[in-house]
Order: C-alpha cells, then sequence, then structure tokens
C-alpha cells in the first residue's frame, strides 16, 4: 500500500497560535512567551499502511528500525538519517501486575516500563530526537536542569553525538545512581545549591547568552520522541485501546506527550477512541493538582516541592498547560498521593516482580485513588507507565525495607501500615542450620 506524502510538522505556540519558522534558544514564542509545539498542516496518512510499515520494521535490521522510536518517523520531525543519534531506545515491556490487579480488585491492569530504556528511564525516547536536532543544528554543547534522569539521558547521547553536554542538579536533591551516570557518560556535572526549579530558570537564562542546545522538555523536540511510548503502547495491545492511561507527573513534559500522541493517533484514526489519560503528583510536589482543583486550571501557582519521589520534586512545572489540553481532551484525572503511599505502592510493584522508582509508583498509588472513587471502575482496562528503573534509587529501597525510610519525618507513626511489606536482610552465621531455621520460620508465615 502507497503512503500519501502529507507535509513535515511544523511549530506553533501553544497559546498564540503563530508559527515560527525555527525556534528560539529558549524554545519560548518570540510573540508572547509561551510553549511551542510541533503539529502536522496537512495530517494526509493512511492508517492501515502506517501500521503496516510499522510493524515490517521490526524485522528490519536498520538501527533507524530497530529503534521504539525513529520506527515511527512518520509521526516524528525529520531529521536526517546522518544526524541521528539512536540507542536502541523503546520497545520496553508491557507487563500484567497480577497481583496489584488483583489487590484492587481490577481485572486488568498492565505497566508499560520506560524504565527499560537504555539509560533506564522514559527520556531516552525524547532524547534520542532532541539529541538529534541538536546535532542537525551543529551544537558544540547541550544542556539541561534535572532532577535526575534527563541529565543521565541526555549526557549518555551528548557522548554518543560527541557533544559536550552540561547538567545542572539540585544540589543533594538527586539519588546517586543518576548522578553516577552523568559522571560517567562524561557531562559537565553541576550541583547548584537550589531546587530543580531554580536550575531551570538559571539555565534558560544562560542559553538566551550562549550557543549551548537547551534539551529539557520545554523542547519541542523531546516531546515528539516521547509520543511513541504511546504509539508502542497501543501498537502492543494490536491497536486496542485501554480504558485508563496513568502517568506520573513533574514538570509535565511526559503527560503532554502521551496524550498528544493519542490525539494524533485519534484524529488520524489509528485508535478508534481516546482512552483517559490521568496524571498523578506526590502531595509534596503538586502544583498541578492544585491548578485542576483549586483554580479549575485557570492558573498554576508554584510551590517549593518536596517529596521522597526527588524525580518528581518540581514545583513550577512548565509544560502544564499543555497536560492541562490532553487532560481535558480525554477526560482524566490529577490526583495526589502521600509519601507513605508512593513508598507502600513501589513495594507493591516490586512484589509483583516489576521493580520502579518511587516516582513511577505514583501511579499505582493515584490508581487506588481513582478506583476507590469509583473513577475506574472493575471490569477496566488501565495501562500504568513505568518511568524509571528500580536501580535508578536503590537507597530508598533499601530504607523502606530496613525500616528507617520514614524516621524522624511527621509520617513515621503512620508507617507502621507498611511494614507487613518490608523485607529486610537477615546476617547469620555461615551455619546450614541458621540459614534452615530461618527459611523454615519464612515458610510458616508466608
Ligand atoms: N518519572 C521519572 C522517573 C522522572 O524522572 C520524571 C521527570 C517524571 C516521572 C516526571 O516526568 O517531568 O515529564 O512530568 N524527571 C525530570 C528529570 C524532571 O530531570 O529527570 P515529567
Amino acid at each position: 500500500m502507497k503512503l500519501d506524502q502529507p507535509t513535515a510538522p511544523r511549530l506553533r505556540c501553544i497559546s498564540c497560535n503563530v508559527t515560527p519558522i525555527s525556534a528560539a534558544q529558549d524554545f519560548r514564542c518570540h510573540a508572547c512567551g509561551d510553549l511551542l509545539e510541533f503539529f502536522f498542516s496537512n495530517p494526509n496518512f493512511n492508517p492501515l499502511a502506517l501500521k503496516s510499515l510499522w510493524q515490517n520494521r521490526r524485522a528490519s535490521l536498520d538501527p533507524q528500525d530497530r529503534s521504539g522510536v525513529w520506527r515511527f518517523r512518520e509521526l516524528l520531525p525529520p531529521i536526517p538519517d546522518s544526524h541521528i543519534i539512536t540507542l536502541a531506545e523503546g520497545n520496553t515491556p508491557l507487563y500484567h501486575l497480577r497481583r496489584c490487579a488483583r489487590a484492587l480488585g481490577i481485572e486488568n491492569l498492565l505497566a508499560k516500563h520506560q524504565g527499560m530504556n537504555p539509560t533506564g528511564s522514559f527520556k531516552d525516547t525524547g532524547m534520542t530526537v532532541a539529541a538529534s536536532a541538536a546535532r542537525q543544528q551543529g551544537f558544540r554543547w547541550v544542556a539541561c536542569a534535572s532532577t535526575g534522569n534527563t541529565s543521565a539521558s541526555m549526557a549518555a547521547y551528548g557522548s554518543r553525538a560527541h557533544m559536550r553536554s552540561l547538567v545542572l542538579i539540585p544540589e543533594g536533591q538527586i539519588s546517586w545512581g543518576k548522578l553516577s551516570q552523568s559522571l560517567d557518560y562524561g557531562a559537565l556535572t553541576c550541583q547548584l545549591r537550589t531546587d530543580f526549579d531554580g536550575c531551570l530558570r538559571l539555565l534558560t537564562a544562560l542559553v538566551r547568552q550562549k550557543p549551548v542546545y537547551l534539551l529539557n522538555s520545554v523542547n519541542p523536540y523531546r516531546i515528539e520522541g516521547q509520543k511513541t511510548t504511546a504509539l508502542e503502547l497501543v501498537e502492543q495491545l494490536d491497536w486496542q485501546v485501554p480504558d485508563h492511561i496513568i502517568v506520573p507527573g513533574g514538570n509535565l513534559g511526559n503527560s503532554s506527550a502521551i496524550g498528544k500522541a493519542l490525539i494524533e493517533m485519534h484524529d488520524l484514526k489509528l485508535i478508534s477512541r481516546l482512552p483517559k489519560l490521568s496524571i498523578v503528583q506526590a502531595e509534596g510536589a503538586n502544583p498541578f493538582y492544585r491548578a485542576v482543583h483549586d483554580f479549575a486550571g485557570k492558573k498554576l501557582e508554584p510551590v517549593t516541592a518536596d517529596t521522597m519521589a526527588t524525580a518528581i520534586r518540581i514545583g513550577n512545572p512548565a509544560s502544564w498547560k499543555k497536560a492541562l489540553k490532553v487532560l481535558r481532551a480525554t477526560g482524566g484525572q490529577v490526583e495526589q498521593v502521600s509519601e507513605i503511599e508512593i513508598a507502600e505502592a513501589k513495594a507493591e510493584i516490586g512484589a509483583d516482580g516489576i521493580g520502579c522508582e518511587p516516582a513511577s509508583a505514583v501511579t499505582l498509588a493515584g490508581l487506588k485513588k481513582l478506583r476507590a472513587s469509583g473513577f475506574v471502575q472493575a471490569n477496566e482496562f488501565v495501562v500504568l507507565i513505568l518511568t524509571g528503573h528500580l536501580l535508578k534509587d536503590p537507597d530508598f529501597t533499601i530504607r523502606f525495607h530496613r525500616g528507617d525510610l520514614f524516621e524522624g519525618t511527621s509520617e513515621e507513626r503512620a508507617a507502621g501500615r507498611i511494614k507487613p511489606l518490608q523485607r529486610a536482610p537477615i546476617v547469620l552465621d555461615a551455619d546450614l542450620g541458621a540459614v534452615l531455621a530461618t527459611l523454615d520460620a519464612a515458610d510458616r508465615n508466608s
């Protein structure tokens, strides 16, 4: 089947709709200062032909076809082959969470594990596109502000593309796993005495002065790459659409990207209906939850963010208007969850044999609330987007199981309820009898 020839996607401001030929260094609209997005002015695709083209590429040996991002290149901004920098990202697994489903009284609960990307988080899907755009435009330096995963991903793709990386991270607020990645991949790493929002503010000022390419999710190329998570998800489901997709919300780039993909797929008739996309924030970093619940989406008041899910410790999310648009278009909800609910949900996902980092676990914690309120029904089909790998933040996991995660916090007493999930390591003499006795005791208790 022959594909029609649609025109390449163009940039447009999400607020005033001007369509610049190219983006400024800070990716802000020159007319009103809001964010830019890509759109198709002539989305003249044949959905059946697209589906079979994408399916056939799975059998190809071409690195672009093997990438779970570039395989869908018809829906991405065009970048010449010679500039594409790929680490075989995407192609992430979709797992049943059977225990969690049973506990929740839901028949069909799946997790799309974006932590199974090359650097251990969903960021790689957007980074391959935006880093390729940086290389195409001839930049020597790329930069991002980060809570740890963007910086890990950027540092890897930057090095693969022979570009230097500048990382700005909040001092003492990102996990060691993520920091170590940025160092190992060769980035110039600056720990600033501020929070994520302070790092992003500073970087935005910096790129207005220096020819440094900004790789945060305000960069619309990032959003386009991250769209492929949703494309791949429904392709894995043979183009069946789940009833609900649930994502964590930090800077709100990922929810915007997944929502944009769903809306585009619906417009292009690749899917017959829209799933509800719901977004979950930590209570201590909940500006979007408040924007929707307290201000009816009319404004977002920044907060000083604080949560042990450090990936989403963000008080002034850049993409909140994009996220609001997809929330409204899909009919999803915004939830917030407590620190204990996050820790509990993370251990429950772990007990299903699927590890993730704390920020990813807000999805299950949020689902419990959406189930309790009746927004999610027992017979509905739910997919959680797990955004980061368990090994990104082993410190959190060890402290949870040792039982000291909430020590000295206001939630110390309430933390009693997570005790049954704790599996602290047991120190024994190297003695067969001692190990057998421990095994027998555990067997009696299970
Ligand atoms: N989950 C993980 C594991 C993350 O690292 C992030 C964001 C999110 C969820 C939230 O995604 O910002 O698109 O709403 N991490 C960024 C970083 C901010 O710098 O690594 P979002």
